[in-house]
């Protein structure tokens, strides 16, 4: 399956994205369309989860970053994001031995501490029982909010700058990344968005500034294995010039 898969998508092994991050949508519409409550979208979605990791770590991505839960997502009736909370958790339990079998270390970025007890217990166990693991981290953005992640890096920065702990000239793209809750991964090379929506979500903003950005109408339910391999060939075929010409690039000019 493995070889079939990379020989058909003609995957160059040298040109693998270290990062990748998906926005997981069309969980609700794929349900809809087949006349079941949203709940049952989200439940089916947890397939397509695996099958991206699962991909992902064939082809030696080494961190890969999904939007589950953005803080506007709080804004959906109760019934839902409970429902959601509860399949996380079970989610959780249900998959800790393949994690730990495929060498899948677990992390989390977000406000985790608003999440409910048994996620945070969840979380924290998977976290602690994973944490020696090197093939893949998988990062879940659970309560995620790009711009409040920055708001908090700038409060931060300010608390130390009126400390006299940091000089403000001394503030800089690094540092600010640094500040972040992505400071110990690299930025995402590329990122996924299924459903057909074209938009960032309010979904890692500042680490996506060089991003590829691939779409896709496929509803993330029906995201299969092949379809996180289409991407990486989309991507591979791409070329990444971060402002300079093609002409300093074919002459490798620094
Ligand atoms: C977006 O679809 C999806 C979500 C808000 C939740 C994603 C959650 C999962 C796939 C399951 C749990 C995750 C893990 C990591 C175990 P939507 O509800 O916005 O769909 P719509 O746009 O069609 O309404």
């Amino acid at each position: 399956m493995k070889a079939f898969l990379m020989e058909e998508f003609k995957l160059d092994k040298n040109n693998i994205p270290k990062h990748v991050a998906i926005i997981m949508d069309g969980n609700g519409r794929w349900a809809k369309k087949k006349g079941e409550l949203r709940i049952f979208g989200h439940t089916n979605g947890v397939g397509s989860v695996r099958e991206a990791l699962s991909a992902a770590g064939e082809i030696g991505v080494k961190f890969l970053t999904l939007y589950a839960f953005s803080s506007e997502n709080w804004r959906r009736p109760k019934e839902e994001t409970s429902a959601l909370m509860d399949l996380l958790v079970q989610s959780i339990y249900n998959e800790l031995d393949d994690l730990n079998s495929n060498g899948v270390k677990l992390a989390t970025i977000g406000d985790v501490e608003v999440l409910p007890k048994s996620c945070q217990i969840a979380l924290k166990k998977a976290i602690e029982s994973t944490k020696s693991n090197k093939k893949i981290t998988l990062i879940l953005a659970l309560s995620y909010s790009s711009r409040r992640e920055i708001s908090l890096a700038v409060q931060k920065m300010a608390q130390k700058v009126m400390n006299g702990q940091l000089e403000y000239t001394a503030i800089n793209e690094d540092l600010i990344s640094s500040y972040l809750s992505t400071a110990n991964y690299p930025d995402p090379e590329l990122l996924i968005r299924t459903s057909g929506e074209n938009r960032v979500s309010n979904f890692l903003m500042w680490q996506l500034a060089y991003t590829e950005l691939y779409f896709t109408k496929i509803l993330w339910p029906d995201f299969k294995k092949k379809n996180f391999y289409k991407a990486i060939y989309d991507y591979q075929k791409r070329e990444r010039r971060f402002g300079k010409t093609s002409e300093q690039l074919l002459n490798n000019d620094a």
